[in-house]
């Protein structure tokens, strides 16, 4: 049987080699064989300031480099979060099945809300983990392809899913995250201590899907490294090189011991030479294929008119039931 699949990208700033690593390269692969829902989580991105203008940008661009990673809109829908009202509808019913302690362990939210406290934090950013549920209940979803960062919020809908299925009766599949063993967790490259992140103050952290060559060579070249010289895969000795070869094993399928013997006795300034050239062969293509996408805004929204609707039909039916099942309207 085919398992229905759910995930989504918030168009916030520029994604990077992290998301598309974590999430769109296993998307790309996970919808040769099953029902795949991918979604524009604009909704999400307002849970901080946005500038509507560029928010409106980015949802394009985000729809772009979801078909420049491969996903094959005849085999996926692809959707924008905002175009389909019942994910708002779902998290507001959803708001009344949570708990504050709940949410408030949420460590995402805990992360973004340390800058300024608790009492300035918005509500939207505290209630950003039940919408996320809703997102993924609407479709009876099985499957949720995320990073290790998300992988929180997606125990907490299976929580929300089976309260709700006790207190009203069955109405959602409880769904599984699946987060791949290599490359869950794409650290920075400046700091590998902390995860690669589109809110990194340094543009130095990051390698962005529309980095140009130059700009690749140069953030590899000046990534950390570890005190202990050797191309050798232990994350726990050596975190920088390690994240490094991560990187290298997406970019060309070759395991960390086929990685470890191409570079054995040599330093890291070859292996950042290697890792570099393999990244500009392989997100090269990508980078270029956004580009050809968003040059073509008429296709694009008729992929994106064709994936709302099928959306909307599906969502639709599955409020039907909650709204009776919890008694409300007529
Ligand atoms: P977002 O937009 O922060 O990230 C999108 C995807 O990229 C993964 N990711 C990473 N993977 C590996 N290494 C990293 N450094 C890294 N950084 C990000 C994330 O885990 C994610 O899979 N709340 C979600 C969006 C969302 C969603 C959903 C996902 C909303 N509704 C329903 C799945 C199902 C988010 O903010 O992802």
């Amino acid at each position: 049987m085919k398992d229905i699949v759910f995930s989504g990208v918030q168009p916030t700033r520029n994604l990077h080699i992290g998301n598309y690593i974590g999430a769109l390269k296993q998307w790309a692969h996970i919808q040769q064989q099953h029902h795949c829902y991918f979604c524009i989580v604009d909704e999400h991105a307002i849970t901080v300031p946005q500038d509507p203008k560029l928010l409106r940008e980015r949802i394009l661009t985000v729809a772009a480099v979801y078909l420049a990673a491969g996903i094959d809109p005849k085999r996926s829908i692809l959707f924008i979060q905002s175009e389909v009202p019942q994910h708002t509808e779902l998290g507001w019913l959803m708001m009344t099945v949570a708990k504050m302690g709940e949410l408030e362990r949420m460590t995402q939210y805990k992360d973004k809300s340390k800058k300024g406290g608790t009492v300035g934090a918005g509500v939207g950013l505290f209630g950003y983990p039940v919408l996320m549920a809703a997102d993924i209940l609407l479709y009876d979803t099985t499957i949720v392809p995320v990073g290790e960062d998300q992988l929180q919020h997606v125990e907490l809908t299976r929580v929300l899913a089976r309260r709700f299925n006790e207190k009203f009766g069955e109405t959602f599949v409880v769904p599984q995250p699946l987060i791949q063993k290599i490359g869950a967790r794409i650290m920075s490259l400046q700091k590998p201590d902390a995860k690669m992140s589109k809110s990194d103050e340094s543009e130095m952290a990051s390698i962005f899907l529309t980095d140009d060559n130059d700009t690749i060579r140069k953030k590899i070249m000046r990534a950390v490294t570890d005190s202990t010289t050797g191309v050798t895969f232990d994350p726990e000795k050596k975190p920088a090189v390690s994240n490094l070869m991560t990187i290298y094993h997406h970019m060309t399928g070759q395991t960390m011991k086929e990685i470890e013997t191409a570079y054995e006795g040599k330093g890291y300034g070859d292996f950042k030479k290697g890792l570099a050239e393999a990244i500009i062969t392989h997100m090269g293509p990508v980078r270029d294929k956004i580009e050809h996408y968003l040059s073509d805004p008429t296709s694009l929204n008729k992929i994106l008119d064709s994936g709302r609707d099928k959306a909307a039909a599906v969502a639709e039916a599955k409020m039907k039931v909650v709204r009776e099942r919890m008694g409300l309207g007529r």
